[in-house]
């Protein structure tokens, strides 16, 4: 079990790991002369306390450790509003991001013509490479590939902008990767709150970091310029914000969507590497579908077991941050819990979905720390007298401040996996570890061994 020492203040999950090392589900750390801070990984409260953020509950998202992203994104946006302009906002992003908008034939079509044009360039590369390989495989780290998918993804989509693939590869992905280690370490190291990208530039380092904010700024005006033509979803969108608030909504659908998707879709591909069971179901639920659409998606109702589990195990936001407005108390089956006013509450998800206690044997039939979809099965759940209320892992989170981009996401994966399942095979051995910085990622980048299915891959239907 990790310690707590200085050196792993750059990789957070090891400071949860210390923090829950003896077992207990609460630790209340309240040092003089700093607000005190409450880490908890109780199930129960957790719900409870999502439950109650916002809409005048007694708990807002706590801003205090992603200080780094507002200072780049700004506070204009979904994530960091509160009160009566993050409830106009909410219900401004409802109508592009909901089931109604994303459950479309269109949509899917959409996703699988994006994929298809973006991959199968490269996926004709790596055949070659395979056919050339004296074994009939080739190993590959494809989380380059995936970022660059969920970009496109994102930008085609989602905002129906018309970018180029390359430039979006060569200059805007590089950017946006410049972006995301500025904020991490901005958030760590600027406690002055300094405005860095503001100042003149006083090392490489530092003009190179303005480079990559101009950069992802120029992407940001070019997706905007889609809103205008009514390409992607920008025609649901009917608030009339401020150009600031559109323009600080898109860095963080851009930026954080982009964490958050790659890290979904790397994880499920990882997990799925090292269990050739679980890789042959996800493989035959796909190989009866006839098309990608909506309702397809609904019967492959396996490669939904295998999303949940791993979006279980290996939550992309591996903590929910939230602060208590007042002093709270918060009822459970197990008793009550009073919370002072000012706590800093850090919900620890990614250690509840690992605690035995909670997602173990006794609880779902399987051990809390090992790949298992069939954990998902509803005759499982049911036969450990699970409600939907237990089955909760927080992987979008809950309640009031729930992800916007759940529905859109989960689409995307569908497509994206059925499309790689019915492509490739691949496998892989040994633990990944996980890195974690604004989000988790499989440290190995996706390392897999890939071969070719004999099957054809889906071919989209021609563009509309
Ligand atoms: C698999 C991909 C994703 C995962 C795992 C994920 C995860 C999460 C989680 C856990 C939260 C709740 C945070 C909290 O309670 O404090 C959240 C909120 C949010 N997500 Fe996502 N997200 C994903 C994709 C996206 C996408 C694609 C978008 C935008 C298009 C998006 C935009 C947001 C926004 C704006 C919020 C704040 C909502 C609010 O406060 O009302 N997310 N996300």
């Amino acid at each position: 079990m990790a310690r707590l020492t200085l050196a792993n203040f750059r990789t957070p999950l090891k400071i949860l790991d210390a923090v829950f090392r003896d077992g207990e589900d609460l630790k209340f750390l309240d040092v003089p002369g700093f607000p005190p801070i409450l880490f908890l990984r109780d199930p129960e409260l957790i719900r409870e306390i999502t439950v109650e953020t916002s809409n005048n509950g007694d708990f807002e998202r706590d801003t205090l450790p992603t200080q780094g992203i507002g200072r780049v994104v700004g506070s204009q946006n979904l994530l960091y509003l509160q009160g009566a302009d993050w409830k106009e906002h909410k219900a401004a992003a409802v109508r592009p991001l909901g089931t109604r908008a994303v459950q479309t034939v269109e949509v899917f079509h959409d996703l699988e013509q994006t994929i298809y044009r973006v991959t199968d360039a490269r996926l004709e590369q790596i055949a070659d490479l395979v056919r050339a390989s004296p074994t009939g495989a080739i190993e590959r780290s494809l989380e380059p590939d995936i970022q660059e998918l969920m970009l496109n993804l994102l930008v085609h989509v989602l905002f129906g902008a018309d970018v180029p693939d390359d430039e979006l590869r060569d200059r805007y992905l590089p950017a946006i990767r410049g972006v995301i280690r500025y904020i991490l370490l901005d958030t760590l190291l600027n406690q002055f709150h300094l405005p860095v990208l503001r100042l003149p530039a006083l090392t490489p380092g530092h003009a190179r970091i303005q480079r990559d904010w101009a950069t992802f700024e120029e992407l940001v005006d070019r997706v905007i310029a889609a809103r205008d033509d009514g390409h992607g979803f920008w025609p649901y969108l009917t608030i009339n914000a401020s150009p600031e608030a559109i323009r600080s909504n898109v860095r963080v659908f851009l930026a954080g969507a982009l964490e958050a998707t790659s890290s979904y879709l790397s994880w499920i591909l990882v997990n799925l590497a090292r269990n050739p069971t679980a890789r042959q179901r996800a493989y035959e639920d796909v190989s009866q579908l006839t098309c990608l659409s909506p309702q397809s998606r609904q019967q492959a109702t396996y490669l939904h077991q295998v999303m949940s589990e791993s979006l279980r195990l290996n939550n992309s936001l591996y903590f929910l941050p939230r602060i208590a407005l007042r002093e709270a108390t918060v009822a459970t089956s197990r008793g009550s819990l009073t919370i002072p006013a000012g706590t800093h509450l850090v919900l620890a998800t990614w250690h509840m979905n690992r605690c035995e206690d909670h997602w173990g044997t006794s609880a779902t039939g399987y051990p809390a720390s090992e790949f298992i979809p069939e954990r998902w099965n509803p005759e499982n759940l049911a036969r450990h007298g699970r409600s939907s209320k237990d089955n909760l892992h927080f992987g979008f989170g809950h309640g009031p401040r729930v992800c916007i981009g759940k529905h859109f996401s989960e689409a995307e994966a569908f497509v994206c996996l059925a499309m790689f399942l019915r492509r490739f095979d691949f496998e892989a051995t040994g633990d990944v570890a996980a890195d974690s910085g604004i989000s988790t990622r499989p440290a190995d980048q996706v390392r897999l061994t890939l071969r070719l299915r004999p099957d054809p891959a889906f071919t989209p239907r021609p563009a509309t």
